[in-house]
């Protein structure tokens, strides 16, 4: 057992799998065609997944490595869905259109889109490349763009499905804390966030008329790749924990289980919203005992 310090107990040098309940998802999401990009790892995979298991069928979009895209597919299939992948790069307008004309020949129609897929680039501000700032912009900002302008071409040439979902379409833009919290030796990647903030927000409330919902997710810290030198040792996660008053890292299945109810019509009336997971990351915890 970790000592206790006299701001309660201390971290534990790794993740405690006990503390997650392993709750069922409930099938909220039959007969709903969804894409998710960037879903052959990471939070991608998780909700590409986890939208299988309340009942999606999914396609999975990746950029590289088709043997791990191929992977989540089968998972996806294992959970009751009809899954197909995808290779895109979704900076690239031509690409993103290609998927969306795939998955409509695949599917017939897409009701719910994650706009997940980002990367970081990370660099002390005055060492930061402009290729290191374009990479950032053009796949986690432009990227997201391009996925939304599709999403909802898509949604107004199916119009509303009553049997299927009150909402028309459902998109879930993935930002970050980093949409909030300043973070230095990483500019583009907060800057290409903060632009998901409102970008999604603009969005929602041009399309909310045509009963379009449009929300963001921003997880903290999450157990992935992008980050594993953040968790992966425990002097490395110890630290992790002074920023997360929850004191545990987030997984994967955290996001997938928000991203199922952000597309389910229990959050029909949500929109325009941006839901943080991050174990309280966002609550200034130096706070807590300062200040
Ligand atoms: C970043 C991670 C980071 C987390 C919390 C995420 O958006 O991609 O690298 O660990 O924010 O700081």
């Amino acid at each position: 057992m970790p000592a206790n310090t006299p701001e309660g107990p201390a971290a534990p040098a790794q993740e405690d799998p006990s503390r997650r309940p392993d709750i069922p998802y409930q099938r909220v999401l039959e007969g709903q065609p969804a894409l998710v990009t960037g879903a052959n790892s990471g939070i991608g995979k998780a909700i590409a997944i986890g939208l299988a298991k309340a009942g999606a069928d999914v396609v999975v979009n990746y950029v590289t490595d088709p043997g791990a895209a191929d992977d989540v597919a089968h998972a996806v299939e294992a959970a009751g869905g009809r899954a197909m992948t995808f290779q895109a790069d979704v900076s690239r307008e031509d690409q993103v259109a290609a998927m969306f004309t795939a998955a409509r020949a695949q599917f017939g129609t897409l009701h719910i889109v994650v706009s997940n897929a980002g990367l970081q680039r990370d660099a002390p501000f005055e060492q930061m490349t402009l290729d290191q700032w374009n990479t950032v912009i053009g796949v986690n900002l432009t990227g997201q763009f391009l996925c939304l302008r599709e999403a909802v071409r898509e949604f107004n040439r199916r119009g509303p499905d009553k049997v299927v979902s009150a909402a028309t379409g459902k998109i879930i833009c993935m930002s970050s804390v980093h949409q909030q919290i300043p973070w230095a030796g990483h500019a583009n990647y907060a800057a290409s966030k903060g632009g998901i903030d409102m970008l999604m927000r603009s969005l929602a409330q041009e399309v909310a008329p045509r009963l379009i919902r449009v929300n963001a997710i921003a997880p903290g810290a999450i157990r992935t790749p992008i980050n594993t030198s953040a968790w992966d040792t425990p002097a490395a996660y110890a630290d992790l924990m002074k920023l997360v008053p929850y004191k545990r890292i987030g997984e994967p299945d955290d996001i997938a289980r928000a991203a199922a109810w952000l597309a389910s019509d229990a959050a029909d009336y949500v929109t325009g919203a941006t839901l943080f997971v991050d174990g309280g990351m966002t609550l200034y915890p130096g706070f807590a005992t300062g200040g």
